[in-house]
């Protein structure tokens, strides 16, 4: 139990990714708020956890709306008494892959809203109630194309490395009211969204090509780099982003 007393915000618990983190925060014992957009499958999360004898909520929050955002604040701290952990997970490519001339202007600012403006409304308004309950912990969760970029992917991967540039910045910024801010970035990972894609042969083959351990990730295997950076046993880490990519930044 190395989060027992701890409460967490998870974006985007939902997903794939999402809910394999809250399910690991509460098995470590801390309290849980779920939000997404996906309001009947956040609920579903949290409702599932509940049944195992967690306390975990779970509401509607589109993490690209500020309003939204400052009210999920709010309603956290109302339902749990404070936020030691958020996990600001919520995002994704959503399979689109445009070659950059035919990559038009809405496209590209949705991605970068998505991905990287989440973080920024997420970690200001979760950060200014955990620096106000004396420091916590923030993980993002960035990307392998935080680091390399594949063709046609141009607008994800600036998003996810401006993630890791603002992780970095915020480290910077929150060390002094109490704040770790750093980044998990998966490699492939199969979600329920992304399954058919992973699953076409020529997709699967090249991912399978291009990473060393020769499959594409659970979502399961997401978490325990998660719970290292949220818990205390990181307390001497920050501005850092863990690669759980199956080496793929390797090659
Ligand atoms: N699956 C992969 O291969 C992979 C690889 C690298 C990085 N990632 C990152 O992992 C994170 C989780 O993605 P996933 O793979 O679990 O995908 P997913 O589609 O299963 O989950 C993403 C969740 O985010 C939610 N979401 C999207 N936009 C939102 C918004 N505006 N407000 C609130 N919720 C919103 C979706 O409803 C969904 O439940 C993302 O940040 C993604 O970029 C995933």
């Amino acid at each position: 139990m190395r989060l027992e007393g701890k409460r967490a915000v998870v974006t985007g618990a939902a997903g794939g990714i999402g809910s394999a983190i809250a399910r690991g925060l509460a098995d470590e014992g801390a309290a849980v708020a779920c939000l997404d957009l996906h309001e009947a499958g956040v609920q579903e999360v949290a409702g599932s956890l509940s049944a195992v004898g967690a306390r975990a909520w779970g509401w509607r929050c589109d993490v690209t709306d500020p309003a939204d955002v400052d009210a999920a604040a709010a309603r956290s701290v109302e339902l749990m008494g404070g936020i030691d952990i958020l996990c600001a997970n919520a995002g994704g490519s959503q399979g689109e892959m445009i070659p950059f001339l035919d990559l038009d202007l809405d496209t590209f600012r949705r991605m970068i809203e998505r991905n990287l403006t989440s973080v920024f409304l997420c970690c200001s308004a979760f950060g200014r109630q955990m620096a106000k309950d004396g420091g916590g912990a923030i993980v993002v969760t960035s990307s392998q194309l935080a680091e390399i970029v594949r063709p046609g992917m141009g607008h994800y991967a600036a998003a996810k490395g401006g993630v890791k540039q603002l992780v970095k910045a915020m480290a910077v910024d929150l060390s002094p009211v109490g704040i770790r801010v750093n980044a998990m970035a998966p490699g492939p990972t199969l979600t329920p969204g992304n399954k058919e894609m992973f699953e076409r042969p020529e997709v699967r083959e090249a991912n399978l090509r291009t990473i060393p351990l020769g499959r594409i990730a659970e979502p399961d295997e997401m978490v325990g780099a998660v719970i290292y950076l949220a818990s205390d046993e990181a307390t001497f880490t920050t501005g850092a982003t863990i690669l759980v990519d199956g080496g793929y930044t390797i090659l």
